[in-house]
């Protein structure tokens, strides 16, 4: 094939057949096809879109363009999260020894921070002496011992999307949803899980903010899975309002450990809860009872047996800031708003987030909130903490969440966004 036909064709808004994908894939990923010419079909894509078949078949030739893990010889169900990411979304930590606990084997390949949303990677990376980055055999012992992994995806696992994703980033193509649904459930079936539950994620944290377009990502991608025959199921979630009261890495996992003793901001623990039920559904344990698991600490013995078993210490001090600063309640009310982005962004500032991928995080910087949205508040009372290490951070942070939050009257409504859990797509 001719790499300028095939452009020319998307662009004109034709399909492309299996055998130009499959091409395209490959030609791309040994360097025959130019970065330049893969931004052109890519803004292609984005402006005209792909049918189920081209988008089923493009996310083949990215799983083909790599190695394919394989827990068969495990003896145990194997079964997997993802989310899109947001503000505060902690829920892989508590989530994996909780589903690990009902004999469930849990391989949570996560990826580090990139602008405003966390890494699950980043935040783990607070826990001294805890690796991210283990060898397939490693982790496939890990699965077996323990029944569940955190760690690092390993570059032989679709690596076309690992260079397709660097492009998209830099040239405004990200937010198509045939080139996300086909980057995320690359990687997800690559990685050889026999059933997934995906955490969609609308609202202003999230990277697609309506929840028509969130919905059809779902869609797309829970029929991706079920046609490569992984059991995927999706719940959309709202992402309006920072999930939980941690907004960082190490804070975000102090709040896990609270939820793994049985305590913790309510909306983390029904998302935990009710992701854990999906995911043991799939499994095959409709009925695991997962709140007991949670109050009677044996989700917690496994986090920590799986957090020692990647040379973490789970009794280790985590990192505390150098430097604070707590806004207060400027009036008596009740808090109306608490905007999701602007707080990630000023978590990002703080130093909790990276602005290019090779920059290191700093582990202790982030907010805690002191309210949630519909909280009776006094003039005087703490809101929200920064946390630094520099204390020049605070100004651009307080900067980004200025009109983010509000005090309102008693009676006035409460800007939420509606229910945590708003859908469930299967
Ligand atoms: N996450 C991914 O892995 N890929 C995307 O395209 C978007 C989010």
């Amino acid at each position: 094939f001719d790499v300028v036909d095939l452009i020319r064709s998307k662009r004109d808004r034709n399909e492309l057949s299996t055998a130009q994908i499959d091409w395209l894939v490959d030609a791309y990923t040994r360097g025959y096809v130019a970065e330049e010419q893969m931004a052109a079909m890519t803004m292609a894509i984005f402006l005209n879109g792909m049918d189920r078949r081209e988008i089923r078949d493009l996310t083949l030739a990215m799983i083909a363009s790599g190695e394919r893990m394989n827990f068969d010889g495990l003896g145990k169900r194997t079964v997997d999260k993802h989310s899109t990411g947001g503000v505060g979304d902690k829920i892989t930590l508590p989530l994996m020894p909780l589903v690990a606990t009902f004999g469930v084997a849990v391989p949570q390949l996560s990826g580090r921070g990139l602008g405003h949303t966390g890494g699950t990677l980043d935040k783990l990376e607070s826990i001294p002496g805890w690796r991210a980055n283990l060898s397939n055999d490693e982790m496939f012992a890990q699965l077996r011992d323990e029944g569940g992994v955190i760690c690092a995806a390993g570059s032989g696992l679709a690596p076309a999307d690992g260079k397709l994703y660097a492009l998209r980033d830099i040239t405004g193509t990200v937010e198509a949803i045939p080139l996300i649904a086909s980057s995320i459930m690359s990687k997800k079936i690559a990685e050889g899980t026999s059933a997934l539950v995906l955490d969609v994620k609308f609202g202003s944290g999230a990277f697609l903010t309506d929840i028509e377009r969130s919905r059809e990502l779902a869609r797309t991608m829970v029929d991706l899975g079920n046609d490569a025959g992984v059991a995927t199921t999706a719940l959309l979630t709202n992402m309006n309002v920072p999930l939980g009261l941690a907004i960082g890495n190490a804070n975000e996992v102090r709040e896990s450990i609270e939820v793994l003793a049985g305590g913790g901001p309510a909306d983390v623990v029904a998302l935990t809860i009710a992701l854990a039920r999906e995911m043991l559904t799939l499994a095959g344990q409709p009925d695991a009872d997962v709140e007991a698991a949670l109050a009677d600490g044996r989700a917690m013995d496994t986090w920590r047996r799986v957090i020692r078993a990647q040379g973490g210490d789970p009794d280790a001090a985590l990192p505390v800031a150098r430097e604070t600063h707590t806004v207060v309640a400027d009036r008596d009310g009740v808090l109306v708003q608490q905007d999701a982005l602007p707080f990630g962004i000023a978590a990002w500032r703080l130093g909790a987030g990276r602005a290019r991928k090779q920059d290191p995080v700093q582990h202790a910087a982030g907010i805690d909130l002191l309210a949630k949205p519909g909280d009776t508040v006094r003039a005087g009372q703490p809101l929200f903490t920064l946390s630094a290490d520099e204390p020049a951070r605070f100004a651009r942070a307080l900067e980004s969440v200025e009109g983010a939050w509000r005090i309102g009257d008693p009676g006035e409504p409460v800007l939420d966004g509606g229910p945590l859990v708003a859908e469930r797509v299967s």
